[in-house]
């Protein structure tokens, strides 16, 4: 079977883009292929050193996982720093990482400009340059060869086969397949922000541009009313401007086909009233958000059963980790005896 490895940082927020973009295809990927999902909490000290706090974001996004469907009988779901073997091997791999390549990732450059702006700001720590070193490990700590991520992650995926592929040439042998991003359906999932400026996202300054899977329905709604339109259409079937596309691309995503169906011919013949559409969409987006919310607070409470599935989850995911390891280590030579 195919191994799929995905890992999430736990900042907190889960977003209606996150759910519809990953997690929903994560539940249908554990049908068919191995999975490994988990909370990335390493990465979480790339910039912020300190992991105090992130308790309730972990217990958050492993509630979230498993209130959206996965299986931890069939998915494999742990906690980063439940297993050694990844900082053994991104050890390894960072003594043939070079410091120009990792200087050259777009999310490093980035985070250096935001850093340059930012008065508290300490220095650029070791840790955030190797990110990419280890997120290659992550993957391929289980051998994977599919990665469901999205398309700002590319850049660390192609790191992620230029490590494999040069520990392959160090050692002289195909050890580390080369993983691939993955989308399990071929529609590429757009989940329009609320306030008309590109996509749903985690670091959104604005929380209203976002509906999070724990929102209660009147914040829904408040958000979704709030969310900009036009003065209207004044032409038949004219075409749509990007804030009122990004209104109907939500509703394609929610609501039933006759209800969007409704909304386009009202648009077409200039008759649309945006307040009633989206008083429809904030009522559709509540049906789908309440179940999955109403379980998330029964499942992050139970913390008993989160530890139990995280214990059990890292205990398969170190058996994993450490064939791999042992054989790396081996076919680097690090083995005396
Ligand atoms: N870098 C990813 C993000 O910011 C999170 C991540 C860490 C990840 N390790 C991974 C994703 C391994 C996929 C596989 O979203």
């Amino acid at each position: 079977m195919e191994i799929v490895v995905s890992g999430a940082r736990p900042t907190g927020l889960i977003h209606l883009g996150n759910y519809l973009g990953a997690i929903k295809n994560f539940v249908r990927m554990q049908e068919s292929y191995q999975c490994y999902f988990f909370v990335a909490d390493y990465h979480s000290l790339t910039t912020h050193p300190n992991a105090r706090g992130l308790t309730s974001h972990v217990h958050n996004l492993l509630a979230t996982y498993l209130a959206c469907g996965l299986d931890p009988d069939k998915s494999v779901m742990y906690i980063q720093s439940d297993l050694p073997q990844i900082p053994e091997l991104y050890l390894l791999f960072n003594m043939f990482a070079y410091k120009g390549e990792l200087e050259k990732v777009p999310t490093f450059k980035e985070k250096v400009r935001m850093h340059r702006t930012d008065k508290n700001a300490k220095g650029i720590s070791a840790g955030l340059l190797t990110y990419p070193t280890l997120m290659a490990v992550d993957i391929v700590i289980h051998r994977a060869t599919k990665v469901p991520v999205g398309k700002d992650q590319a850049p660390h995926l192609e790191m992620t086969r230029n490590f494999a592929n040069r520990f392959n040439h160090i050692v002289g042998q195909d050890f580390f397949p080369e993983p691939k991003a993955f989308s399990f359906s071929d529609e590429l999932i757009k989940v329009p922000s609320l306030d008309g400026t590109g996509k749903m996202s985690k670091s959104a300054v604005n929380p209203n541009s976002a509906i999070y899977v724990t929102d209660e329905d009147k914040v829904i709604r408040k958000k979704i009313m709030k969310a900009k339109t036009d003065g209207g259409p004044i032409e038949m079937k004219q075409e749509k401007p990007e804030i009122i596309e990004n209104i109907f691309d939500l509703m394609r995503l929610v609501s039933s086909p006759d209800t969007l169906n409704h909304f386009e011919d009202a648009y077409d013949n200039c008759s649309i009233r945006y307040g009633d559409m989206k008083k429809q969409l904030a009522e559709d987006m509540i049906q789908l958000i309440t179940p999955i919310r109403e379980r998330i607070k029964v499942i992050g409470n139970d913390t008993d059963y989160l530890k139990k599935v995280t214990t059990q989850g890292a205990e398969k995911a170190r058996h994993s980790a450490n064939a791999t390891l042992q054989e790396a280590k081996a076919l680097l030579g690090l083995k005396y005896f």
